[in-house]
């Protein structure tokens, strides 16, 4: 949910790095540290915002490509990337968005989703276009805030401020079913940790962490 002069997206670009950096110092950097670890190849991370994940991509990365496609994000991303350019030779920024991925298909080894699927507007066609630029046996690394689980109180409180959450986080809905939809789409999730953002706001506390294959029989 973007205001027609893109206020709320500005805003969200402006506030978001200095929001999370409580959660960071909080051991989220940790997470993110793990799960990046295991990326290895050509790297497509989606949704890459103000670069949080960047300084922990390992050496096994041979090219890694940071898509975003909001603009006042890019402009963060960008001024990061050049104070604390990435441990890889070969990168680039694209301003692409994950429902449509302008790239070919089975061109990645790894690709990178980090609270990215809350915000897209549709969740299943980014999976299955993530899906369609993993070679077969490639992974998704991925960490989402999500719904607290049907029947909790925190879940319906989730639902509940979906509206003014969606505006005045540029798009990002607290409340989405990702394990289901991870669990529908082409992938198969090989791990799954549930976890707990800390320091963050009640809405966006529970998470998932882990990592999806693409089969290696699945046709293009
Ligand atoms: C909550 S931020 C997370 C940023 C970063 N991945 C991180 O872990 O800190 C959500 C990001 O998703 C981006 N985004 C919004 N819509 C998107 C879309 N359709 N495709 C890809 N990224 C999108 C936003 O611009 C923003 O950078």
């Amino acid at each position: 949910m973007r205001d027609p002069w893109g206020l709320n997206e500005r805003l969200f670009a402006w506030y978001y790095p200095k929001l999370v950096a409580l959660s960071e110092n909080a051991g989220q950097r940790e997470v993110r540290r793990e799960l990046v670890s295991h990326a290895s190849g050509r790297t497509l991370e989606v949704g890459a915002g103000s670069g949080l994940n960047v300084p922990h991509y390992p050496a096994a990365v041979t090219e890694l490509v940071l898509s975003e496609p909001s603009s006042h994000m890019r402009k963060r991303l960008r001024a990061a990337l050049a104070d604390d350019p990435p441990p890889v030779t070969d990168w680039r920024v694209e301003p692409a968005g994950a429902e449509q991925l302008p790239f070919a298909d089975q061109s990645f080894d790894t690709a990178v989703l980090t609270f990215v699927l809350c915000s897209v507007s549709d969740p299943a066609r980014s999976i299955a276009e993530l899906c369609r630029v993993l070679r077969p046996g490639g992974r998704l690394l991925f960490c989402e805030h999500v719904h607290a689980g049907e029947g909790t109180l925190l879940g319906r409180v989730q639902d509940l401020v979906e509206l003014p959450h969606r505006y005045l986080a540029a798009g990002c809905h607290p409340n989405r079913r990702t394990e289901r939809l991870l669990d529908a789409s082409g992938l198969e999730v090989t791990e799954l940790e549930h976890g707990r953002m800390p320091r963050s706001i009640p809405t966006v506390r529970p998470t998932i962490a882990g990592l999806a294959r693409r089969a290696q029989e699945q046709a293009a």
